[in-house]
C-alpha cells in the first residue's frame, strides 16, 4: 500500500489521539538489523528501536526462526497450562535477576507488569499506599497513569487513591535548587517527608525507574536508590524497581539498571526489550513475597507468557549473551556518550547529556543559563535527522529531551554514523537559535 493511502486510513479510522512522530508520519515497511525502511524505500538508522524494544535488531534471524517454529506448534495456551518456554524463560530470568528475585509472573505489557507489582506489594504488606516519583511513567491503565508523574500522560484526572509523588532526582533541574554533591542527595529524603506527611505512615511500596525513561532519561546520583529503598522498608513498604526501559542490558555492564547502585529490589518489572518486540512483560519477586498473593484470591493473564513471545524472549536473551552483552553495551555506550559530549561542546542547544550505556538523553535548551526548554528545536532536530536517514526518540516533561536508544547490537560503525547525522542536524538547527 502506498504512503498516502496508509496516512489517509490512519486519519479516517484511528483515533486522532494516536501520538505520531514527525510532521509527515513515517509509514514503516520492513527492517533488518539497525535499519528500517519506509514504504517508499527510504532507509533509516533506527536509534529508538520502537521505544527501546527492538533490543537485538530488526528481523534478527535467531528470534524470527524460533518464533516461527513455535507458531507451527502452538500459538496460545493462556496461563492456565504450564508451558516449556514459559518455565525455561522464568528459570533463565531467575539466573539473570539480582538478589533473591527468582519468581516470575508473565503478562503482556509494561502497564500490566506494574499493575501486578502494586497488587502484589499490597497483598504482601497489608498496606495500601504507594509512593511514586514526579516525572515517572508507569503506563496507561488508571493505576499506571496515577503512578505517572507527568501531567500530559495522566488523562482523566487519575483517580486511584493512596498514590503520592515525591521529588525526583533531576540534578539538571534540581527541584530543591541545589547541586550535587553538596546537596547531600536531599531529594531522596523527600520520600520520607511525603510518607510522614501525606500517608498513614505505613506504605505498600515505593516504585521507581532506575533511570526515568519517558521523563527524559533522568539519571539519579549514585547514593539515591540505597537511601530511598531503606526509607521504603522502614515504613513497611517494598521497593518496586520498574525496569521496563532499563532492563536487559540497556544501561550497560549489568543486566538490570538498578545493579549500577547495588540495591536489591523486592519486586522488579520488565517488558519492552524482553522479547525484541513480541508482546511480553514480567513481574519478578522473591519466593516469600510471591507466596503472599496465593491467599488473596485468583489472578490470570490470558495472553501472559504467550508461547511465541516466550520463545522469542529466550532467543533474544541468547543473542544478547552472544553478541550484545551488557559489556558490549557499556563499550559502545561509552563511545556514544563521549561523542554526544563533544557535540555538547559545539552546540549551545545541548544543555545536558545523561544516561547510561545505550540509553543516552540530550536535553535541548534555548539558553544554557536560564535552561529554558526548547521543544521546538527538538521537533526541528527530529525533521533534520529524519531527512538524513535516522530515527530518534523524544521525552521529558517539557518535550525537550532527545532519547537515543538503538538496538543493543549497535556496532562502533553505527554509533559513528549516528553521531555524524546528529552533528549535521544540530549544525542546521543551531543556526536558528
Ligand atoms: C518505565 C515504564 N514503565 C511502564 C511502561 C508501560 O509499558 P507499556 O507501554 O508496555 O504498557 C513504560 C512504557 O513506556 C515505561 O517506560
Amino acid at each position: 500500500m502506498d504512503k498516502q493511502s496508509i496516512l489517509e486510513k490512519q486519519k479516517k479510522y484511528l483515533w486522532p489521539s494516536y501520538l505520531l512522530y514527525y510532521t509527515e508520519p513515517l509509514a514503516l515497511d520492513h527492517g533488518e538489523g539497525l535499519y528500517v525502511w519506509d514504504v517508499e524505500g527510504h532507509r533509516y538508522l533506527d536509534f529508538f528501536g520502537g521505544i527501546l524494544t527492538t533490543s537485538v535488531g530488526h528481523k534478527n534471524p535467531k528470534v524470527t526462526e524460533r518464533a516461527k517454529a513455535q507458531i507451527d506448534k502452538i500459538i496460545h495456551t493462556s496461563t492456565l497450562y504450564p508451558h516449556e518456554n514459559v518455565v525455561n524463560l522464568a528459570e533463565k530470568l531467575a539466573e539473570l535477576a539480582p538478589g533473591d528475585l527468582s519468581m516470575s509472573f508473565f503478562t503482556g505489557s509494561g502497564t500490566e507488569a506494574d499493575e501486578t507489582a502494586v497488587m502484589l506489594a499490597k497483598a504482601a504488606t497489608g498496606n495500601q499506599e504507594v509512593i511514586a516519583l514526579r516525572h515517572a511513567y508507569s503506563g496507561r491503565s488508571t493505576l499506571a497513569m496515577t503512578l505517572t508523574g507527568i501531567s500530559a500522560w495522566r488523562i482523566g484526572g487519575t483517580q486511584i487513591p493512596g498514590v503520592k509523588h515525591a521529588l525526583n532526582p533531576y540534578c539538571y533541574r534540581c527541584p530543591l535548587r541545589m547541586s550535587y554533591p553538596s546537596c547531600g542527595v536531599a531529594c531522596a529524603e523527600d520520600v520520607e517527608e511525603v510518607i510522614k506527611t501525606t500517608t498513614s505512615g505505613r506504605i505498600a511500596a515505593f516504585i521507581a525507574e532506575p533511570i526515568q525513561g519517558v521523563g527524559g532519561f533522568i539519571t539519579p546520583p549514585p547514593e539515591y536508590f540505597k537511601i530511598v529503598a531503606d526509607i521504603a522498608h522502614h515504613y513497611g513498604g517494598l521497593f518496586i524497581d520498574d525496569e521496563v526501559q532499563t532492563g536487559f542490558g540497556r544501561t550497560g555492564t549489568y543486566w538490570f539498571g538498578i545493579e549500577h547502585w547495588g540495591v536489591e529490589p523486592d519486586i522488579m518489572t520488565m517488558a519492552k526489550g524482553i522479547a525484541n518486540g513480541f508482546p511480553l512483560s514480567n513481574t519478578m519477586t522473591t519466593p516469600e513475597i510471591a507466596e503472599t498473593l496465593t491467599t488473596q484470591g485468583l489472578t490470570i493473564s490470558t495472553f501472559g507468557g504467550n508461547p511465541v513471545s516466550t520463545a522469542a524472549s529466550l532467543a533474544t536473551i541468547e543473542v544478547m549473551e552472544e553478541e550484545a552483552s551488557p559489556e558490549h553495551v557499556a563499550q559502545v555506550g561509552a563511545l556514544l556518550r563521549s561523542g554526544l559530549e563533544k557535540l555538547q561542546e559545539k552546540y549551545p542547544l545541548i544543555g545536558d547529556v545523561r544516561g547510561k550505556g545505550l540509553m543516552q538523553g540530550v536535553e535541548v535548551v534555548a539558553n544554557r543559563e536560564s535552561k529554558e526548554p526548547a521543544p521546538k528545536a527538538v521537533n526541528e532536530l527530529f525533521e533534520a535527522t529524519k531527512a538524513r536517514g535516522m530515527l530518534i526518540g523524544k521525552g521529558g516533561m517539557y518535550g525537550n529531551v532527545i532519547r537515543i536508544a538503538p538496538p543493543l547490537t549497535a556496532t562502533e560503525d553505527h554509533i559513528a554514523e549516528a553521531l555524524d547525522i546528529l552533528d549535521h542536524a544540530f549544525a542546521d538547527v543551531q543556526k536558528r537559535y
